[in-house]
């Protein structure tokens, strides 16, 4: 049977509309027209049409469900991932089983964090993580790994430590080595340094800038292509979506790691925004970064609304998926979109942002929102979609 998978997103839309026609033509027309035969009795058009209808692939739910945002996504050649919560891959079979259709590929939301990988010096506990990673080989998913180096998680044996610089460089080296060679030909994309740069667009005052200064940095890409030569390394950041301070901050240290001869392979656009926010700079964004000589990721994208949700923020957030997926899909060397979590059900949104929330694909049911629809779209004829 014709499958999405087996023709193409697009056409399969195409082909969607052309059945419907097909179909009704064969009902009224075809009778007459091949049998020459006006008083065909009812029966046998029902019959006729039964065998068209087993022919023909249909406009069904059982089609609709072999459609996901994962194939839709790989038809145009990039990926889509979700951050995925630790505790709802171990105990909910509902959240598993549509994690598993539905994304091509997943980060640990928190499991990969240095302080609940490591929260006591020297015992490290992957067990979260590996679960994650042994749930994508089983579904032929990818997994991005986040986070190396970041000023927040930091465990604290290690903030709290007092230790000076050159241990310090060598802790910091060591996770480095210990976590990307647990995870060697596994984790195909890191996340090696996170929300490094302030709002003025200079490097973030922070546990390493202050204790490490600024080559921190470019140290921590080394580090990690030697600790894993196969992985694409990241660099990846907030508040960049747009230009300004930050954006030009941001273009100014990747042409800068570049000149250094630094391994950095991508830059990562966090891109949790709030529903109003129309991304209007972000697929000029990505390709100007692209041009330094880097691939570009949306790597966590999120659209918070105001509780209670109105019928304009929704629209508004269905518009923002949308938006985000075309700004990579224009974008050559976007290699993929990754969302901030799945469900409404499970998203950091309404603990970090009070008063926010519902910023995900899915209600709290599992049911597809305006916003699963708009990135559907925009994934596959993006010209007819909302704002397209
Ligand atoms: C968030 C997680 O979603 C929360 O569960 C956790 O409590 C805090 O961190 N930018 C990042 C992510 O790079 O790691 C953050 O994840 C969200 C903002």
């Amino acid at each position: 049977m014709i499958t999405p998978n087996s023709i193409g997103a697009r056409s399969w839309v195409d082909w969607r509309n052309m059945n419907a026609l097909a179909v009704g033509f064969m009902l009224l027309a075809l009778p007459s027209l091949t049998l020459g035969c006006r008083q065909l009795h009812a029966e046998r058009r029902v019959l006729i049409a039964i065998v068209f209808l087993l022919l023909v692939p249909a406009d069904s739910p059982d089609v609709r469900q072999q459609t996901t945002l994962r194939d839709l996504a790989s038809a145009r050649g990039i990926t889509l991932g979700t951050a995925v919560a630790a505790g709802p891959l171990r105990d909910d079979p509902g959240y598993r089983d549509r994690l598993g259709v539905e994304f091509g590929s997943v980060t640990p939301e928190d499991a990969l964090k240095w302080s609940a990988l490591e929260p006591i010096r020297g015992q490290y506990d992957f067990a979260d993580a590996d679960r994650l990673v042994d749930f994508a080989t089983r579904h032929g998913q990818s997994v991005r790994g986040h986070t190396l180096v970041w000023h927040l998680s930091v465990p604290g044996w290690l903030s709290g430590g007092g230790y000076p610089a050159t241990e310090l460089r060598g802790i910091l080296k060591g996770h480095i080595e210990t976590v990307m060679s647990h995870y060697r030909g596994r984790i195909a994309v890191w996340d090696v340094a996170n929300e490094v740069l302030a709002e003025d667009g200079t490097l973030r005052r922070g546990f390493w800038l202050d204790n490490l200064g600024p080559d921190y940095i470019a140290d921590a890409f080394r580090w990690a292509r030697a600790a894993d030569p196969q992985a694409k390394l990241y660099l990846n950041e907030y508040g960049a979506e747009h230009d300004g301070a930050k954006a030009q901050g941001l273009r100014a240290l990747v042409k800068d790691l570049k000149a250094q001869g630094v391994p950095i392979d991508g830059v990562g656009f966090q891109t949790h925004v709030m529903a109003s926010n129309r991304l209007p700079g972000l697929g000029d964004m990505l390709r100007g970064v692209a041009t330094l000589g880097v691939d570009v990721a949306i790597t966590e994208l999120d659209v918070g609304m105001q509780l209670p949700v109105d019928a304009l923020s929704v629209h508004q957030q269905a518009y923002a998926y949308g938006a985000a997926a075309r700004a990579c899909l224009s974008t050559p060397r976007c290699r993929s979109l990754t969302v901030w979590g799945f469900t409404d059900a499970v998203s950091w949104i309404p603990t970090h942002y009070f008063g926010f929330g519902a910023a995900t694909l899915l209600d709290e049911t599992l049911a597809a929102k305006g916003a699963y629809h708009s990135l559907a779209c925009a994934l596959t004829i993006e010209a007819t979609c909302l704002g397209g």
